[in-house]
């Protein structure tokens, strides 16, 4: 698909990376996600004609040509930055491996260990892409399952609580793809029985799979 395509113009917002929760400056609750696919996505998004904001966490990769970029760390940083621009964007395709818990306490300061004590009081974060897709009109919201057990039985009953146009469930008990690899292979499943396999490839090999699946269903 060219830059002539149904992407050309639409405005594109994609979450990538893990987050951080942080205890205190120095130590956080996170996982080990590289932000590759997300990357992937917005370069093959740019390429193929749209305006592409990508909403990072924490990662080791270069920002993405003719992408506009914010860096945040924490789940809250994410939904503020997403927030700022989901009215102004067409797709959302949430990839972020977001913390689903974060201390109840963040201290300013370094701890001392023995202050810390052994046992952590958690709270959940929010959750982004539910959030935004419970206020998303006509845009198209698109989100990822990562699991290790009951993929596509976990992804489906996902996509309908989240309310998504669709997901993109991805096996992570095998270690050649997913989460920190450079290749992945996923199913793609919509609301009406649309489904889609895709590699092992390449993670862009695969954002294009996802740019195809995404632009047959605008
Ligand atoms: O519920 P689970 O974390 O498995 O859902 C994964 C999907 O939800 C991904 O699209 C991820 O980016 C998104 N998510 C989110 N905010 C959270 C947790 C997950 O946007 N707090």
């Amino acid at each position: 698909m060219s830059r002539g395509g149904p992407l050309r113009g639409r405005r594109v917002l994609i979450t990538a990376g893990p987050t951080r929760e942080h205890l205190d400056p120095v130590r956080f609750l996170s996982n080990p996600s590289s932000g590759r696919m997300g990357y992937a996505l917005a370069e093959e998004a740019a390429a193929r004609g749209a305006r592409v904001m990508l909403v990072s966490g924490p990662t080791a990769l270069e920002d993405p040509a003719g992408v506009e970029i914010e860096r945040v760390t924490s789940a809250a940083e994410m939904l503020a930055a997403c927030r700022r621009r989901f009215t102004a964007c067409d797709v959302l395709v949430a990839v972020a491996a977001v913390a689903d818990f974060r201390p109840v306490r963040r201290y300013g300061e370094k701890q001392r260990k023995e202050s810390i004590g052994l046992t952590l009081e958690l709270e959940p974060t929010t959750d982004i892409v539910a959030t935004l897709a419970a206020e998303k009109g006509d845009r198209f919201v698109v989100g990822f399952a990562a699991e290790t057990t009951d993929l596509l039985d976990s992804a489906a009953a996902k996509m309908e609580r989240k309310r998504l146009d669709l997901i993109v469930a991805n096996d992570v008990s095998d270690p050649a793809v997913g989460f920190a690899s450079a290749d992945n292979r996923v199913v793609i499943l919509g609301p009406d029985g649309f489904r889609v396999e895709l590699g092992p490839a390449p993670k862009r090999s695969i954002a294009g799979g996802i740019w195809d699946a995404i632009a047959s269903r605008l």
